[in-house]
């Protein structure tokens, strides 16, 4: 059962405690598992943030849903915690979880608007003495297709959110410390609006984009990273996270980013040329240009290939080593040993296959687009005819000057 105590500020808020939810909290959990940021991702964040100059003060999510980002603050930073969520359920539930973790105490949980910054604060404050934030993060609600959504959609409203806040937040010389957590569909006009909203409220904060990969061949998170979270002098940075929650990254150094007409090239891939698939936070995050420079490069001297968004090539002069500061952000690299002038489907899977056996491939990772009802038939199958050969792995990639899909053979890691 929930007891929604008596500590009810005059405009509505509610401090939630919780002994017992009362319903199955897998019920609850299916029901916000949309919103939920990823653990890894959480604790990266946390990380991270551990590492910066916080000043004191209460760690603040004023749209909190399930909780877990706060939960990850409140582990790694010493620091007391405040969550604000509107709905009445989301909010019961992170008071349950933050009642089950050991590190609870310093965690309590509104139920209200997280936009009014005052109602919040007489609750913070007589629960923890703090009368100021020293960190925001926020991951607004959006719409689902955020490209062709306006910025003030999002809830709550990030320019009144930040105006409310502004009287309670830590500013120090390079702005306030906050995370942005944004949608990685927006686009580049939509991250300006956004930058414009934080410098009507905050002028002069150090701002960093942040462009997250977990490897599966997408950007999983973009988040602004603010003040004392930010890098200073780099206007993006690009993350690879790992499994075992360790990361790399990859940020420019205060130059110009990737011109915007840098461009991709259609450029025809022959039989020899080496190849490297490349994670795509790279160009999403402007970095290509650094990319070239970390790998040994001139600025603009790689070509790119970037038929689609998803899988971005770059046609190497020669391998990215092991311990090369991009090869984090590397996904696979090879040389091309043929050519497939027909798409992949189950009618062509055997002149794949021969084409794989002739070069000793002995298996294929697929990673040009194919119907996905389609995948895992054409896997197996691949695995089937090629399961007794020995020889190298493989990779199937798009070209970029043809329809052809290109066979390349991994190069020994
Ligand atoms: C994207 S979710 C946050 C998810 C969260 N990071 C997690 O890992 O669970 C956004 C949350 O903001 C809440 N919200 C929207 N407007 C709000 C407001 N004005 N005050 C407080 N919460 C609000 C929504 O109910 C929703 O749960």
């Amino acid at each position: 059962m929930i007891l929604g105590f008596d500590m009810t500020s005059e405009t509505g808020h509610k401090l939630v405690e919780s002994l017992d939810l009362g319903v199955d909290p897998r019920a609850i959990k299916k029901e916000v598992r949309r919103l939920v940021t990823p653990k890894s991702v959480s604790e990266y964040r946390a990380k991270i943030s551990s590492k910066a100059n916080l000043p004191e003060g209460v760690i603040l999510d004023p749209a909190a849903g399930s909780g877990g980002q706060l939960l990850a603050y409140s582990k790694y930073l010493d620091r007391p915690c405040a969550a604000v969520e509107l709905s009445p359920q989301r909010a019961d539930f992170c008071a349950y979880q933050f009642s089950k973790a050991s590190n609870n105490s310093s965690v309590i949980t509104i139920c209200g608007d997280g936009t009014d910054a005052q109602g919040v604060m007489s609750i913070v404050e007589s629960k923890t003495g703090q009368t100021s934030i020293c960190m925001l993060h926020v991951d607004p609600a959006r719409p689902m297709d955020t490209q062709k959504h306006a910025v003030s959609e999002m809830q709550p409203s990030l320019s009144v959110l930040l105006e409310s806040w502004s009287e309670y937040i830590h500013v120090g010389p390079d702005g306030p410390a906050m995370t942005l957590d944004l949608s990685p569909r927006l686009a580049r006009q939509q991250m300006l609006e956004i930058e414009d909203i934080v410098l009507a409220v905050f002028p002069r904060t150090s701002m960093t984009w942040e462009w997250l990969s977990r490897g599966g061949g997408r950007v999983d998170r973009l988040c602004l990273q603010t003040g004392p979270l930010a890098d200073i002098g780099s206007a993006s940075r690009s993350v690879r996270l790992w499994n075992d929650g360790s990361f790399s990254t990859l940020h420019d150094d205060g130059d110009i980013l990737d011109a915007s007409d840098m461009g991709w090239s259609d450029y025809k891939l022959c039989l020899g040329d080496l190849v490297a698939l490349i994670d795509p936070v790279i160009p999403k995050s402007g970095l290509r240009g650094v990319f070239e420079e970390c790998a040994g490069y001139a600025r603009g001297e790689l070509v790119w290939i970037g038929k689609s968004e998803r899988r971005p090539l770059a046609l190497l002069h020669e391998e990215i080593h092991s311990g090369s500061e991009v090869r984090p952000f590397v996904v696979t690299q090879g040389v091309v040993v043929g050519r497939m002038a027909s798409k992949l489907d189950l009618m062509s899977i055997d002149s794949l296959a021969s084409l794989a056996m002739e070069n000793n491939i002995a298996t294929i990772q697929v990673r040009c687009s194919l119907e996905p009802r389609l995948h895992k038939r054409i896997t197996d199958r691949l695995r089937q005819i090629l399961g007794q050969i020995h020889g190298s792995p493989g990779f199937l990639i798009e070209d970029g000057g043809s329809e052809d899909l290109v066979l390349c053979k991994e190069l020994e890691v």
